[in-house]
């Protein structure tokens, strides 16, 4: 009758059921696929690593839509272990915010989830694996979302880095296991022993003089903060965390980029053709090394040019209304060298040994992980004060899903519109924000080590 009925009847009966593969056409362009793959992360002569991706490759895909556009991706799982994504940053539709356990429920092997939400805000936004993140994150489940605003700023090429890096055994080009290691739970988090931009440990770029670039940072690593410098280039700080800057600020010196946070700078090619340019990061040791290259060559027509306008503000970003809103105190305990006593983990009081031996180290406001009831239950609308206390002796990149907030500064007044504020020890620290978001909620630090063992924690908006 038809070339599909023909075509049907020519493969046979006798063929398996998963060897019946669907017709071309039938893939849906909006699927995303959590597999594994073997992608050659470390330099040429050491082995391939076998990762956890999107479609197959380090970084996924990227995702790109308009400003206001609706989003569908369906989630194929096809690893061997439950998984379900989280689209950081959007201040999405709660059902659609992909945290295993509170917010949906894990998807298993085999199984698929449609995620479909719209996105209100243009700016660099990330996706990644949200159930047992501190791994699966690690393993390579992550990439770069970006939405465009309608009015786009002028510029010559946009450019996407997603910083990342990974700790890999030389000898074998696996992952190091185990990834639960007590040592860096405890400590910093797992950070990595090669680093690179767009999953390579060479990414290059090359560009000509006087040409101007936007480039989106995109920081995925699981525990690494990465300070940064601009070489042969000059430029504008336009946005953080994927929210427009009212006004462009000129990069003077080094840019701090924690674990999730994003920034997108406009700058200026100024190198001349053949002398070094490109983006450093600082070692350990104090030292500056080339996280990304780029090669100069030749020279756009066009000589210096005015600095750029603010990017388009995103739709409901006005102030909080700071005389009406309620204030919330949390401390953020744990961790080696700290000397925490005691704090609740599942609904027992336990010590810190007793926190040790079942994989915990770390407290927010007295409870270890994530509890039945929420930290704090807000009503829609209200404006809330959040000071943390940072009484460990380690940096803490700390984020809240669903809504962006804004630091209150010791002279009183408030920073840009962020979701993931690095937080340094002994450094208190306040944040406010419209909780005007209903749903569910993490709070939690993105160093993902940290998260697993025990820095999360929950509000709720209703
Ligand atoms: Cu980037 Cu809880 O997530
Ligand atoms: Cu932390």
């Amino acid at each position: 009758m038809t070339g599909l009925t023909m075509t049907r009847r020519a493969l046979g009966a006798g063929l398996a059921a998963a060897a019946v593969v669907r017709p071309a056409f039938a893939k849906s362009a909006t699927e995303l696929t959590a597999r594994k793959a073997s992608v050659q992360l470390a330099p040429e002569g050491y082995p391939a690593t076998e990762v956890w991706s999107y479609d197959g490759s380090i970084p996924g895909p990227m995702i790109r839509a308009p400003q206001g556009a609706r989003l569908q991706r369906r989630l194929v799982n096809a690893l061997d272990v439950s998984t379900s994504v989280h689209w950081h940053g959007i201040r999405i539709d709660n059902a659609m915010d992909g945290v295993a356990g509170l917010t949906q429920s894990p998807v298993a092997p085999g199984a698929s989830f449609d995620y479909d939400f719209t996105l209100p805000d243009a700016g660099t936004y990330w996706y990644h694996a949200h159930t047992n993140s501190m791994e699966q994150v690690a393993r390579g489940l992550s990439g770069p979302l970006i939405v465009d605003e309608a009015d786009a700023p002028d510029v010559d090429r946009d450019e996407v880095l997603m910083l990342d890096d990974w700790l890999i055994d030389p000898e074998t080009g696996g992952f190091m296991e185990p990834f639960a290691h007590p040592m860096m739970m405890s400590h910093g988090g797992r950070t990595g022993n090669l680093v690179g931009v767009n999953g390579r440990f060479d990414f290059a770029l090359t560009a000509q003089r006087h040409e101007r670039l936007r480039l989106r940072l995109i920081n995925a690593a699981n525990a690494r903060i990465f300070v940064l410098r601009l070489q042969g280039m000059a430029g504008w700080t336009v946005a953080l965390d994927g929210m427009p800057l009212r006004a462009p600020e000129t990069v003077e010196g080094e840019i701090v980029l924690a674990p999730a946070q994003r920034v997108d700078l406009i700058v200026d090619v100024t190198a001349e053709e053949g002398s070094p340019a490109g983006l450093l990061m600082s070692q350990d040791d104090d030292s500056w090394v080339a996280l990304a290259d780029m090669t100069v060559s030749g020279s756009r027509a066009r000589v210096a040019r005015p600095a750029p306008a603010a990017l388009p503000p995103n739709p409901r970003t006005d102030l909080p209304d700071l005389a009406q809103a309620r204030q919330v105190e949390m401390a953020m305990e744990g961790g080696a060298m700290a000397g925490m006593e005691s704090a609740l983990f599942e609904g027992e009081r336990l010590g810190f040994r007793e926190l040790v031996s079942r994989g915990q180290f770390w407290a927010l406001a007295g409870q270890v992980g994530r509890s039945d009831t929420p930290f704090a239950s807000l009503s829609r609308g209200e404006t809330v004060r959040l000071r943390l206390s940072n009484d460990t002796v380690f940096p803490h990149a700390m984020h809240l899903h669903g809504m962006h907030f804004r630091e209150l500064r010791g002279d009183g007044s408030l920073g840009p519109l962020r979701d993931t504020i690095l937080s340094l020890p002994q450094e208190p620290l306040e944040i406010a924000f419209v909780a005007d978001n209903p749903g569910k909620w993490l709070f939690h630090c993105h160093m993902l080590a940290h998260a697993a063992s025990g820095m999360t924690t929950w509000i709720e908006v209703a």
